[in-house]
């Protein structure tokens, strides 16, 4: 499913940790209810029981086990993403709904491939399963320099939280060149902006899509 075959629209959020999404996927989807649309909420790993399932057992690995292996990673959070496709995403679409979701397919490319070094053609093919075609209307990046990010959360909670910097600095390239090379899809903000104006900034690029 391409985004011209479905009544609803799909809006994504991507950024690396602690850009602020969360706080913009809140302010959206109420902000889309009080217009009195219907805004479908999901977040990814996650999302279904079982995508939920698959992000505990992902991010249960301790400092003392060894991690995931970056195609462990790429099968993980792909078949969590093809759950809540099939599950969530495309119904939601199909009744209408505005669907905003917490990371998506450029996700995997970001961390995946620029931050682990897997080869694209793989990450693609991987990623087409899962999405079965389904691409975002519109995409928004959070972006932050990693370093601000760290500093904002100082404690580390996850495996990929405690990657190092340079890791988080290939994935923040990721989404960056992933964003200028599709500017029609892709919403660039500073991350470092009161939540406010970036909000507002969302709202009004997603004007034209409602
Ligand atoms: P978040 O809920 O804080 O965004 O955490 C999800 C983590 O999983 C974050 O570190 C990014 C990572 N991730 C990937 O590495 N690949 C993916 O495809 C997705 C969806 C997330």
């Amino acid at each position: 499913m391409t985004s011209g075959r479905h009544r609803g629209v799909f809006v994504t959020l991507e950024g690396g940790e602690h850009a602020g999404k969360s706080t913009q996927h809140e302010a959206l989807c109420r902000l889309l209810r009080e217009a009195g649309r219907e805004a479908t909420a999901c977040r990814e790993p996650g999302g279904t029981a079982l995508g939920e399932r698959l992000r505990a057992a992902l991010f249960a690995t301790a400092p003392d086990e060894p991690p995931p292996s970056p195609e462990a990673e790429l099968l993980t959070f792909n078949a969590a993403r093809a759950q809540l496709v099939r599950e969530v995403i495309r119904p939601a679409l199909d009744r209408g709904a505005v669907v905003i979701c917490d990371r998506f397919a450029d996700s995997t490319v970001a961390y995946q491939q620029y931050g682990r070094g897997l080869d694209a053609t793989l990450v693609a093919s991987a990623t087409a399963v899962a999405t079965g075609g389904l691409t975002p209307d519109l995409t928004v990046l959070l972006d932050l320099d990693p370093a601000d990010a760290a500093r904002r959360v100082p404690t580390e909670t996850d495996y990929l939280e405690r990657e190092t910097l340079a890791f988080h600095r290939r994935v923040r390239q990721g989404f960056l060149e992933l964003a200028a090379a599709e500017p029609s899809r892709w919403l660039v903000l500073d991350g470092t902006k009161p939540a406010m104006q970036i909000t507002h900034a969302i709202w009004e690029r997603l004007q034209g899509l409602l």
